[in-house]
């Protein structure tokens, strides 16, 4: 791809974009044994669901509380209800890995004087967090959760929220969410964006198409003139 000019931001999803959000039923794959995958695969689909489904329905709840939701529902279709694996995988959640490139990627940006900022479902306690684990403090302009406006991504207002506080043209921020759905609803918002798209996934189709595409956040740099 060509690049994108006059960026003057990066705004960044969280979850499955910065952090590895299987990294949590990861860590306890000797315990979970062969169901680890499918505890993973099956706690953030459904964790995802529930925000659209409160969204829809007008019913909000944090996204802890959602999440916590999602694990139990996990749990029980795997047949692992225990309140004591339940405790760790949230413990966990909160302390999750991010991907490798994270870290060099978010400084090399930062020298070059773009502001960075996180735009997450995630709750501001999970957001500190994840973020102080992973000792990216200080590299952020902002860390906004959507508890700020009381409703899920992909509602526009989310969105609005990172133009608000940033102060900067929607069309000079680039958002980045290895999330397809995500990425897609924050181009049709009005941003600029790179879907990361880790996982290779088929395009989505729902309207607006990204800006492009790339595999992990290391190409970030090299696109941005
Ligand atoms: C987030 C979810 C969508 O961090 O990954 O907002």
């Amino acid at each position: 791809m060509t690049g994108l000019n006059h960026i003057e931001a990066c705004v960044f999803d969280a979850y499955g974009t910065l952090f590895d959000v299987a990294a949590a039923a990861r860590d306890l794959r000797h315990q979970l044994g062969g169901n680890w995958e499918a505890l993973a695969d099956l706690w953030r689909s459904k964790q995802l669901q529930y925000t659209w489904l409160r969204g829809l329905g007008g019913r909000h709840a944090d996204f802890w509380q959602v999440t916590g939701d999602a694990l139990d529902f996990a749990l029980a279709t795997l047949d692992l209800d225990d309140a004591g694996l339940r405790q760790q995988l949230m413990a966990l959640y909160l302390r999750l890995d991010h991907y490798p490139e994270v870290p060099d990627t978010l400084r090399q940006l930062k020298a070059r004087g773009l502001r960075l900022a996180i735009l997450s479902n995630g709750t501001p306690r999970m957001l500190e967090a994840a973020v102080d684990n992973a000792g990216l403090a200080g590299l952020f302009d902002a860390v906004l959760s959507v508890e700020e406006v009381g409703v899920f991504k992909p509602h526009p207002s989310v969105y609005q929220l990172a133009v608000d506080r940033l102060a900067i043209a929607p069309g000079r921020i680039c958002f980045l969410s290895s999330n397809g759905w995500d990425a897609y609803s924050a181009k049709a918002f009005g941003f600029s964006v790179l879907w990361c798209n880790r996982f290779a996934q088929a395009p989505e189709r729902i309207p607006d198409t990204p800006d492009g595409q790339i595999s992990t956040l290391a190409e970030l740099p090299a696109l941005l003139h």
